[in-house]
């Protein structure tokens, strides 16, 4: 690997060890000594404890649960490299937490996503890499170059080799992810079909409306989070119910919090298949039917592009 920028360097915050391990090992780089530790009520400790000085350095941390103990670790890591007089600094953030606060949902609401992006740029952060980001707007939210890059390439490689494409359909869960649904189908030769959630009065629970004829196909939900589960399992509901053979679900995030493992074990859903953009819980590790695809082959390869200036967005071609 050639790099333009001064030697490499991969920093691992503790969001997920696993990841950035792998992520090391293909790049055939060791991760960086560093301490990222806690005083006693709680604050954030970091130590660099190798020479930067000039150095690429790339900093694995996704925002995820405990999401703002994880961003301030982001923070101080960024901030120990400027002041170590790191060359150049790229936040790697497979998950980017906040994503989904992108807009005033209402009166006196915050813009959370733009706060978190102007905290990491303000710490002194050069670049950000990312994967799947709720909205590719978000990207705007930066004034410094941002590389989102997307999980699809892995989903579509799993899907060919465990589906007979003939009978798949790809379906959106809700109207807002039907551009994401949509470039996997195409990516597959496959129909679309698209679930509209509505809910005619207030007080009313929500129908959900399948658009396109499912009966007898094998349904592929594609989403960037699953986090309640909520959303799947109702789509699952509703595809079996309108005929649906079987439903599975590619999702980019496995946020999975509270008992959402157990929601989706006993949900309708065949299986759910999860990037390790965040580190998997031992109750999602255990369910039966979620299996997780790693990302950090493709995570290693876009570092790689980046310290050695080459493209980034070819990889998607
Ligand atoms: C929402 O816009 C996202 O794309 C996901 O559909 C949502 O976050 C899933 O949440 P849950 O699993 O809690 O239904």
């Amino acid at each position: 690997m050639s790099a333009k920028n001064g030697s490499i360097k991969l920093v691992a915050g503790n969001s997920n060890p696993a990841l950035a391990l792998e992520i090391a090992n293909w790049l055939r780089l060791p991760l960086t000594k560093a301490v990222v530790r806690r005083f006693a009520d709680m604050e954030i400790f970091v130590q660099i404890q190798e020479n930067v000085r000039g150095s690429d350095v790339f900093i694995i941390q996704s925002t995820s649960f405990p999401a703002n103990d994880h961003l301030m670790e982001l923070l101080i890591i960024t901030d120990a490299l400027r002041r170590a007089s790191a060359r150049r600094i790229t936040a790697v953030v497979p998950y980017f937490g906040y994503a989904r606060q992108d807009r005033k949902v209402g009166s006196r609401s915050p813009i959370s996503a733009k706060l978190v992006a102007n905290l990491i740029s303000r710490a002194g952060v050069d670049r950000v890499m990312t994967l799947d980001l709720h909205a590719e707007q978000i990207q705007g939210f930066f004034d410094i170059p941002t590389d989102n890059l997307y999980a699809s390439p892995v989903m579509v490689r799993d899907i060919k080799e465990s589906s007979d494409l003939t009978s798949v359909m790809v379906v959106s869960p809700d109207v807002g992810g039907v551009a994401r649904a949509r470039g996997l189908a195409k990516r597959i030769n496959a129909p679309l079909a698209i679930i509209d959630k509505r809910r005619e009065r207030a007080g009313e629970s929500e129908v959900m409306n399948v658009i396109g004829d499912v009966a007898g196909y094998t349904c592929i939900l594609v989403d960037d989070i699953v986090d309640s589960g909520g959303t799947l399992v109702n789509a699952a509901d509703a595809l079996i119910a309108n005929g649906a053979k079987d439903v599975y679900a590619y999702i980019s995030h496995g946020v999975l919090s509270g008992g959402a493992a157990a929601r989706i074990a006993s949900s309708k859903l065949k299986e759910l298949v999860i990037t390790d953009s965040i580190l998997p819980t031992e109750a999602v590790t255990k369910a039966a039917n979620i299996r997780t695809l790693s990302i950090a082959p493709l995570i290693a390869e876009a570092i790689s592009r980046t310290a050695s200036e080459e493209s980034v967005s070819s990889l998607f071609d």
